[in-house]
């Protein structure tokens, strides 16, 4: 322990600020790894002041970040709920740490993990590299064998309503890492963000390549592994809703001629 001298007649005096009281501030707990370190895992943990951060759990993370511990390592771009990236578990279940607000937490404590049941890379951040390989398994572009139009592939008002809930994905794999299924099939389950996907370009009535795409899909494990257990849709940021997406396929099965 490290021990400091005060010069000789120094006077002690209580800091004028008060010790925080539990409402005031924020007890963070954060899973630490770094494979450079050759240690274990562990837990880290700050208070946070509440009254000197912003409202959400990315201004928190933020904060450590740049006022106490530099080396915290977490993905984040757009702050707007866009790309995706902050993705990570909080308090016990999967969000984006940019769109959650502190005021969502009853207790006072955050308990911040990295996705479940994902490689860790460093702190916060996981290895995507499997579920990307997934999502571009499905060909997630228009294909479409007819002439490129002069202007644009128009669609009515139904075709295009029928993409709502689909399009606004924004591919952050919070479904699919709370998915049980997902976690002990996830080599060969495609999950439900990337099956949801999968749906939105059978859905595409710009799209004329949805015979090929169900029958790619209609495979044992690929899309069945699904058994509805609903956490993808408790869980999602977005408040899409993926099983209803992996009903539709299967349906879309079903009476495929
Ligand atoms: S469906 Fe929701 S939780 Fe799943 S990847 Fe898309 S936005 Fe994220
Ligand atoms: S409904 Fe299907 S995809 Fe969603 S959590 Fe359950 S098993 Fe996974
Ligand atoms: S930083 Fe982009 S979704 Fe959170």
């Amino acid at each position: 322990m490290v021990e400091f001298t005060l010069p000789k007649n120094s006077v002690v005096k209580r800091s004028s600020r008060p010790p925080l009281k539990e409402k005031d501030f924020y007890r963070v707990e954060i899973y630490r790894w770094s494979p450079d370190s050759g240690e274990n895992p562990r837990i880290d943990m700050f208070d946070i002041a509440r009254n000197e951060c912003g409202s959400m759990v990315l201004d928190v993370l933020l904060k450590i970040k740049n006022e106490l511990d530099s080396s915290l390592t977490f993905r984040r771009s757009c702050r707007e709920g866009v790309c995706g990236s902050c993705a990570m578990n909080v308090n016990g279940k999967n969000t984006l740490a940019c769109t959650k607000s502190l005021d969502s937490f009853d207790g006072h404590t955050l308990k911040i993990y990295p996705l479940p049941h994902m490689a860790v890379v460093k702190d916060l951040v996981v290895d995507m590299t499997h579920f990307y390989e997934q999502y571009a398994s499905i060909k997630p572009w228009l294909e479409n064998k007819t002439a490129v139009p002069e202007r644009e592939r128009l669609q009515n008002e139904n075709e295009r309503a029928a993409l709502d809930g689909l399009y606004d994905c924004v591919m952050c794999a919070c479904c699919s890492t709370s998915c049980p299924s997902y976690w002990w099939n996830s080599e060969r389950y495609l999950g439900p963000a990337v099956l949801l996907q999968a749906y939105r370009w059978i859905a595409d009535s710009r799209d004329d390549n949805s015979a090929e795409r169900l029958n790619t899909l209609d495979d044992a494990f690929k899309l069945y592994r699904c058994h509805t257990i609903m956490n993808c849709v408790d869980t999602c940021p977005k408040g899409l809703n993926p099983a209803k997406a992996i009903a539709e396929i299967k349906k879309s099965l079903l009476f495929k001629t």
